[in-house]
């Protein structure tokens, strides 16, 4: 991709979608590039599978209990970023430029680059603010950012305004939209759907609706139950398991209330799969519920290039992927009777799901190509590494 030899950096060994979008990115430099991860798990085995050199800097489960809306951070965490920042200096030495993928991962490299005299890339998939960071939080990020980030990479213009109206500096900013490899989309068929639901019990004529999202009390998955309370012929999927740490709660409640009688077996929690695009193609619509600004949300890309219309809530950087009316449907966020109005004009009204799901294909595959993400990644890299 890119002649700058690059040492990309994350903090965990699951895949959230951060970690989906790094596997192209981190593919395409593979040649002179490697990754430091600070956990083991199925995300070094997924680069490895694409041919991504890993490196385990261990250590990372002394961060695991620095949460976002953490306001004091501890003291074993400190030492923690200082060791890992310590490790990764020592590695970084062939590397033109350490290339972060999260914002605990940012930290550690700012300090190892620092040590290292290497430019740091900070690609910032978070939306700063809006209740997703505590002020402690944001405001480490920022000076971070401000004091050692060669540049910030937003995933949206949404996340970096919020990264610029928290204090970051403008000119640090540059947007690079996510982009989706198309090819398992384009291998879907006719017959997915009915294959899909046989598999799921799910007749035919059921109007569908599916949420694809990690289990986390901010992606909304509660706001689309109230919403299938209401239709009482409809069924819900619902996909995603509980990534991060003290998440089982909410996993716990939703599958005790999808147990209700009131729902009567029309929901059905499938956990984390890995066979997305053919349960996209299940669906009748894709629901999109986070109830804070979403940064980006492939999912949304990804039903549209599967062909579903999306319903999405109105916030972050979803109106940049979603026109209203035109690619999808946008909804206020927590709000399950317009999420049920929504659901119930588009089950009425297959000819309108036809039209925006049509135009939402093309729309995802224009506006969100793989390439165009890389080339953006490739622009950035070359500009730090020139200067
Ligand atoms: N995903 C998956 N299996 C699941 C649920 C989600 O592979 O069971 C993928 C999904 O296809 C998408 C990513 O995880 O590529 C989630 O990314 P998104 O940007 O929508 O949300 P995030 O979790 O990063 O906030
Ligand atoms: C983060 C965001 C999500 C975005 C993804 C890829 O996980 O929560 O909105 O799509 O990163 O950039």
């Amino acid at each position: 991709m890119s002649a700058a030899s690059v040492l990309f950096v994350d903090h965990t060994g699951v895949m959230g979608g951060a970690q989906h979008s790094l596997l192209d990115i981190a593919e395409s430099n593979r040649e002179h590039g490697a990754i430091a991860l600070m956990e083991d798990g199925p995300y070094a085995a997924a680069l490895a599978s694409r041919g991504v050199r890993v490196i385990q800097l261990a250590g990372g489960s002394a961060l695991r209990a620095v949460k976002k809306s953490s306001t004091v951070p501890g003291v074993s965490a400190i030492a923690a970023t200082v060791r890992l920042a310590y490790r990764l200096a020592r590695i970084a030495g062939p590397y033109d430029v350490l290339y972060a993928n999260s914002p605990k991962s940012f930290l550690v490299a700012t300090l190892a680059g620092a040590v290292a005299r290497k430019p740091v890339i900070w690609h910032l998939r978070d939306i700063l603010g809006d209740g997703h960071f505590s002020g402690t939080n944001t405001r480490v990020m920022i000076t971070a950012a401000n004091l050692g980030a060669a540049r910030v990479v937003a995933n949206s213009h949404a996340t970096g305004d919020a990264f610029v109206h928290a204090g970051g500096r403008r000119s640090l900013v540059t947007v690079v939209h996510n982009g989706i490899d198309p090819a398992p989309f384009d291998s879907l068929v006719a017959g997915t759907r009915s294959i899909a639901r046989a598999e799921l019990g799910v007749a035919d004529d059921v109007f569908l609706v599916g949420c694809f999202s990690r289990l986390h009390p901010w992606k909304g998955q509660t706001v689309l139950l109230d919403a299938i309370a209401r239709m009482p012929s409809a069924h819900a999927l619902i996909v995603g398991g509980a990534l991060f740490s003290g998440e089982a709660p909410y996993e716990a409640e939703l599958r005790a209330r999808a147990e209700l009688p009131s729902y009567a077996g029309r929901v059905h929690m499938l956990g984390a799969r890995d066979d997305v695009p053919r349960l996209l193609a299940a669906c009748d619509v894709v629901v999109h519920a986070s109830v804070l600004a979403e940064p980006f949300g492939r999912v949304l890309v990804e039903a549209m290039l599967a062909g579903r219309p999306v319903v999405a809530t109105h916030g972050g950087g979803v109106p940049e992927v979603v026109t209203d009316g035109e690619t999808g449907v946008l909804v206020p966020p927590g709000d399950a009777r317009a999420l049920t109005e929504a659901l119930d004009a588009l089950r009425r009204d297959p000819a309108r799901v036809s039209q925006l799901a049509r135009q939402g294909a093309v729309h995802a595959r224009t506006r969100f190509s793989r390439e165009a993400m890389l080339s953006g990644v490739r622009r950035v890299l070359g500009e730090v590494v020139a200067s």
